[in-house]
């Protein structure tokens, strides 16, 4: 690995630190070096609170050290006021010489914009380093400001016979105990957590995280003519849901009901009002029907499969999907494939 890659990869870990936790953020890691010793680290870890570079820079107490020494961050530093003042400011107070950039932001508010100011104040700005690695640590970032919607992650586990779901197993789970708790960890890492209403009907699930330590996602699902009655875990207030529905109906104490069309399709209305909300990341669960409403509009980033030992001989069967695998490994029992979004005509 050459020089400046080490430290890259190094601020790389330290902004995994933060997943789950940034959004709507990016993860971010920082550090700097000065003669192949690392003086400082730091990551984001919570909107609102200090970003990377202001953690490792406010590690050193001898201005001194800032003279000679490189700062590796995994983002284009900010250079706008947020919640926090722009980093890129405070770099040049600093006097830091050589600043070391991952990937370039492409949010609205920075956009190229924090390299230029560096640059203009004589900082030298070195860019692309492991970028491809920086592109995918903030994939659900880059994709909700590039795409305009959340990052899509669908999700689901069959039989060894193909099937999602049996009246004659109905009470079963299909994967193991590993899988679930490894789902428990997912859903702790994204924004939202989107169900169809059938789903709740048959399984009435939490949808929450209690296999893992995590923050619970926001509980999205859809219920045209709102039949769920307040019976169902999802309307029982314990974590913020949001309905999509054609009634019009007030909003109560963590439950919004989003009243849209049924009359068109839904699922880019569902993601425009889920953009606009700052929710960067869904994870689906099913059922069938919901899962191929993003397959059917090519409108999805990743998906995740358990195939699982069971064998339900009848019921609904999984839905078909085309993609790149990425990824494949056996949790106990079950295999679990990863597949990323290709464009297909
Ligand atoms: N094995 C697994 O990983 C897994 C995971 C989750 C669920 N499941 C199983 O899947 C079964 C349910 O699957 P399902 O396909 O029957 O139902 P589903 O996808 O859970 O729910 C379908 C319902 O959601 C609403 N909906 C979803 N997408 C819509 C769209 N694009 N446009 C309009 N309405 C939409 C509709 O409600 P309205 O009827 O109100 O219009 C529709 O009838 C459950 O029994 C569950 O056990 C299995």
């Amino acid at each position: 690995m050459k020089y400046k890659e080490i430290f890259m990869k190094r601020a790389i870990q330290l902004a995994k630190n933060g997943l789950g936790f940034t959004s709507p953020n990016p993860m971010v890691g920082c550090v700097i070096e000065r003669k192949g010793i690392v003086l400082s680290e730091g990551w984001h870890n919570k909107e609102g609170i200090y970003h990377a570079e202001f953690l490792s820079i406010n590690n050193i107490k001898d201005e001194q050290l800032f003279l000679d020494c490189t700062l590796y961050v995994t983002l284009e530093p900010c250079v706008h006021f947020g919640k926090t003042p722009p980093c890129v400011d405070l770099i040049i107070k600093k006097n830091i010489p050589i600043v070391v950039v991952g990937i370039q932001d492409s949010s609205d508010k920075v956009k190229g914009l924090g390299i230029k100011k560096l640059k203009k104040y004589g900082v030298e700005v070195i860019e692309s380093i492991l970028i491809d690695e920086c592109r995918i640590l903030n994939k659900r970032f880059f994709t909700f400001y590039e795409k305009k919607r959340p990052y899509i992650i669908l999700k689901w586990a069959q039989s060894d016979d193909g099937f999602i779901y049996s009246e004659n197993k109905k009470n079963n789970w299909i994967s193991g105990v590993y899988a679930r708790q490894l789902n428990h960890k997912w859903r702790s890492e994204e924004d939202g957590i989107l169900v169809g209403k059938k789903t709740v009907l048959n399984d009435n699930p939490k949808l929450n995280v209690r296999k893992w330590f995590g923050k619970n996602p926001i509980r999205i699902f859809i219920d045209q003519k709102l039949s769920i009655s307040n019976y169902y875990f999802i309307l029982d207030g314990s974590q913020h849901t949001i309905v999509f529905t054609e009634v019009n109906k007030k909003s109560q104490y963590n439950i919004e009901y989003i009243q849209i069309s049924f009359k068109k399709e839904i699922i880019n209305q569902i993601l425009y009002f889920l953009y606009k909300k700052k929710i960067l990341s869904i994870i689906v669960e099913g059922g069938k029907k919901t899962l191929e409403s993003f397959i059917k509009e090519n409108i999805w980033d990743e998906c995740r499969v358990f195939m699982c030992e069971t064998v339900l001989k009848s019921g609904l069967k999984a839905p078909e999907i085309n993609g790149i695998v990425s990824k494949k490994m056996n949790l106990d029992k079950d295999k679990l494939i990863i597949k990323k979004f290709q464009f297909k005509n």
